[in-house]
C-alpha cells in the first residue's frame, strides 16, 4: 500500500473540491487512499505527489478526469426511491401537460421541446431514462389532448465522461435492470443484446446528453420547466450547495420544480423556493412562478 502522508491528503482534497466541489471530511483519508491509489500506481508514479504533479501538469485533462471519476459516486438505480417518480408522474407531468396545453393554445410559432427536464447530476442514465419512461407514457395517454412525446425534452448532465459514455449507450446488465426496473417496463424498453440489455432508441433519444460541471456557471444551459438533482448536493460543503442552488433557481421557469435526493433539502440553502409535499415527496417549487 502508498503512504499517503496528512501534507498529500490535505493537498489533494482542496484540489478536488476546488476542481468538483466534493468535500472530504478529515476524517476520510482512507477513501482517497483508496480511491486514488490505483490511478496513482497506472500513471507509473511513486508517490501521491507525483501523481498530483502529473495530474496538475496535464494539458488534455486526462488524468484530472481520472481523478474525477474515481473519487466521486455514481451509485443510482431505476426509479430510485419509488415515491419521487410518482410524484413526477402523478403531480409534475400533469402540470407541464397544462403548460403544454396553453402554449399549443397561444399558437404562433412553437420552438420545440415545449417543456425541458434537466436531470443534474444523472451518473450513468438510469434516472433519466426513468423520466423518460415517464414522459413516453404520459405522452401517450394523453395524446388525445394533443401532447406529444416530442413536447418534451430531456437534458441530463454529469461530470464525468466515462459515467456520461454509458448513460448514452443506453445498456444495462441484467443486475442493474434488476435493481427498480418491473419487468412490464424492461420487456417494453429493452432489447437483449448479448450480455446486456438496450434502451430502444425512441426513448434513448428523448434524453440528451451534456458534461456539465454543477460547480461552474450553467446559464448557457437555457431555462428548465423542472430540475433533479437528486443525490450529489451531499457532497458538497454548505457554501457550495448554496451557489448551486441559486444557480438553479435562476434556470427554472414556471412552474419552476426542483427535486433533490430523499435525504437531502433546502433546510438553510435557499429561501427562494417553497417545499410541496405530496404523499412522501417534498419537492420545491421556485417563489414567484406562476400556477399552471
Ligand atoms: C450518487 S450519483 C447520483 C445519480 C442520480 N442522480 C441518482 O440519484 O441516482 C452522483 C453523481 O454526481 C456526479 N457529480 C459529482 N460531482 C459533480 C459535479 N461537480 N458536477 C456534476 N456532477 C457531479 C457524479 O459523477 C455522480 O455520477
Amino acid at each position: 500500500m502508498l503512504e499517503l502522508t496528512q501534507k498529500e491528503f490535505d493537498g489533494l482534497r482542496i484540489y478536488i473540491r476546488n476542481i468538483c466541489g466534493v468535500a472530504i471530511p478529515d476524517t476520510k483519508s482512507y477513501l482517497v487512499q483508496q480511491r486514488l491509489e490505483p490511478l496513482v500506481k497506472a500513471s507509473g508514479s511513486s508517490t501521491f505527489t507525483e501523481f498530483y504533479q502529473k495530474v496538475i501538469s496535464d494539458r488534455g485533462s486526462l488524468y484530472r478526469d481520472s481523478l474525477i471519476t474515481a473519487i466521486t459516486t455514481n451509485e443510482t438505480f431505476f426509479f430510485r426511491d419509488g415515491h419521487p417518480f410518482v410524484a413526477f408522474e402523478k403531480t409534475v407531468l400533469p402540470m407541464l401537460g397544462a403548460l403544454i396545453k396553453q402554449k399549443k393554445a397561444k399558437g404562433g410559432v412553437l420552438k420545440r421541446p415545449l417543456v425541458r427536464i434537466w436531470c443534474a447530476a444523472s451518473s450513468t442514465g438510469q434516472e433519466p431514462y426513468t423520466l423518460a419512461m415517464l414522459v413516453y407514457e404520459y405522452a401517450r395517454a394523453n395524446a388525445f389532448q394533443n401532447i406529444d412525446v416530442e413536447d418534451f425534452g430531456i437534458l441530463a448532465s454529469d461530470i464525468s465522461p466515462p459515467v456520461l459514455l454509458k448513460a448514452k449507450a443506453g445498456e444495462f446488465t441484467e443486475a442493474e435492470l434488476a435493481r427498480g426496473l418491473s419487468v412490464e417496463r424492461k420487456k417494453k424498453y429493452f432489447t437483449r443484446l448479448g450480455e446486456v440489455w438496450k434502451i430502444h432508441d425512441y426513448l434513448r433519444t428523448l434524453v440528451e446528453y451534456r458534461r456539465v460541471n454543477l460547480i461552474e456557471a450553467f446559464g448557457f444551459l437555457g431555462t428548465f420547466e423542472v430540475v433533479f438533482c437528486r443525490n450529489v448536493l451531499i457532497y458538497f460543503n454548505l457554501e457550495t450547495k448554496r451557489k448551486i442552488i441559486e444557480k438553479f433557481r435562476a434556470v427554472l421557469t414556471e412552474p419552476g420544480i426542483l427535486f433533490l435526493g430523499s435525504s437531502e433539502n433546502l433546510y438553510g440553502l435557499s429561501d427562494g423556493f417553497d417545499s410541496q409535499q405530496t404523499g412522501l415527496t417534498v419537492y420545491y417549487r421556485k417563489k414567484g412562478v406562476s400556477a399552471c
